[in-house]
């Protein structure tokens, strides 16, 4: 059974996990803040109880900050050493960022690794094939909805 001492070990999967949550972004549209006082950003000022919406959707995956952003490249999070990074490039939010961040990154993050490493100990056996018959396109433009659509995988024994 994988436990959270093997994290600092499973370089490729910490890495995959980043890029899975940089490609598809859970909460795409980050949560509604508002500006409790009159706030210069940049050459806009937002105006104080102004609605404030972060769109870490496309920050985490902008052709200015990422390169290639429409590729699914896990390497992204590994070093020149073959290590995860642990210094993240500012445009990697997922979790949002500043004082209202999420909490529960961390435990987000040791779950979907006991998850995923349990998921492929029990699947090594067998090819997984997504079923595309109905026409279902799994991975579908990032830009154009928040989902993929329903579709069925199939597991064939090697
Ligand atoms: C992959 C899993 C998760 C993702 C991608 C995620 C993402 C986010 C994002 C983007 C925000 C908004 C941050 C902002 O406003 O700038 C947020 C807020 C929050 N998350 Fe998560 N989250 C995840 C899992 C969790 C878990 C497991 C917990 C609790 C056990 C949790 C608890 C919270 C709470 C309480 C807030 C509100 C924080 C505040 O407004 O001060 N999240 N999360």
């Amino acid at each position: 059974m994988p436990t959270h001492e093997d994290r600092n070990r499973c370089h490729y999967v910490m890495a995959f996990i980043a890029e899975t949550l940089r490609a598809r972004n859970v909460v795409p549209t980050g949560l509604p803040h508002k500006a409790i006082v009159n706030t210069k950003l940049d050459k806009y000022t937002i105006p104080e109880n102004m609605g404030v919406w972060v769109y870490q959707g496309i920050v985490c995956s902008n052709n200015k900050d990422w390169q290639n952003e429409r590729e699914f490249k896990p390497e992204r999070f590994i070093d020149s050493e073959g290590q995860y990074m642990t210094t993240r490039p500012k445009a990697y939010i997922p979790f949002g960022v500043g004082r209202r961040v999420c909490p529960g990154e961390r435990l987000a993050i040791a779950d979907l690794f006991l998850v995923l490493v349990r998921f492929l100990q029990l699947t090594q056996d067998y090819e997984i094939i997504l079923d595309s018959n109905g026409g279902i396109d799994p991975n579908p433009d990032i830009t154009d909805q928040l989902a993929p659509y329903p579709y069925k995988i199939k597991f064939h024994k090697r």
